[in-house]
């Protein structure tokens, strides 16, 4: 990184922008070989490696959240790899949410195709901000790398969204299953202290997921 030390404040953090850019990649495309890391040759790539057709299909949302993600990333799309974006169809049941989650690896972006739902996002420590709003069909959001965030059905109608993220492969961390559903898991004590709750409590939640 250059120094930037001699520049006016305002002007130093615009040249940091600018310098922020998205990786190049090497080649048009890497189609990976499913459980391979080397790309296929390209004389053998076709359209329909570029090509997967699922996102007119509702999910199934007979679960305890009441939703499903259906992924479309390069480990269902192998077209994606090097790419640096992916997507999803989100289902949500009515008054069902889909949970508190992060994405290590990518910024989402979200937009409402059908139904109403109430999205939120929380900033990191100490802060701790929590930004939330009402979608309706056609409205967009935006969850920031890294950031916890939900979404949850306020209506009667089923809820189908769209989303894109930043990452050919986001990942996924969901709160819940993370903390109480980790394999080997916690130890009791340590969700005690952090969740400031009874060990009856803990070993509750754990049986849950
Ligand atoms: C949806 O999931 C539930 C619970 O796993 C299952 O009982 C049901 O058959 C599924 N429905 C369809 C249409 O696949």
């Amino acid at each position: 990184m250059a120094n930037l030390s001699y520049l006016p404040p305002v002007l130093a953090l615009s040249l940091l922008v600018v310098f922020a850019a998205d990786a190049s990649t090497l080649q048009d495309y890497c189609v990976t070989i499913l459980g391979n890391s080397v790309c296929k040759d390209p004389k053998l790539v076709e359209a329909n490696d570029f090509f997967f057709s699922v996102l007119h299909i509702a999910g199934n949302t007979t679960n305890p959240t009441g939703s499903r993600v259906t992924p479309v990333f390069a480990a269902q799309l192998p077209g994606l790899n090097t790419l640096g974006i992916s997507m999803a169809r989100v289902d949500i049941a009515p008054w069902g949410i889909n949970p508190p989650h992060s994405h290590p690896r990518a910024t989402e972006i979200f937009t409402v195709l059908e139904g109403t739902l109430e999205v939120g996002f929380i900033t990191s420590n100490p802060e701790n901000r929590h930004f939330r709003k009402v979608l309706q069909k056609g409205d967009v959001f935006v969850f920031p790398i890294g950031l916890i965030h939900y979404q949850r059905n306020i209506g009667n109608a089923h809820v189908v969204a769209i989303a894109a993220l930043s990452s050919q492969n986001p990942g996924g961390i969901t709160i819940g299953n993370a903390m109480f559903g980790a394999t080997p898991e916690i130890a009791s004590e340590v969700l005690v202290k952090a969740f400031q709750l009874d060990k009856t409590i803990i070993n509750y939640l754990q049986s849950k997921f």
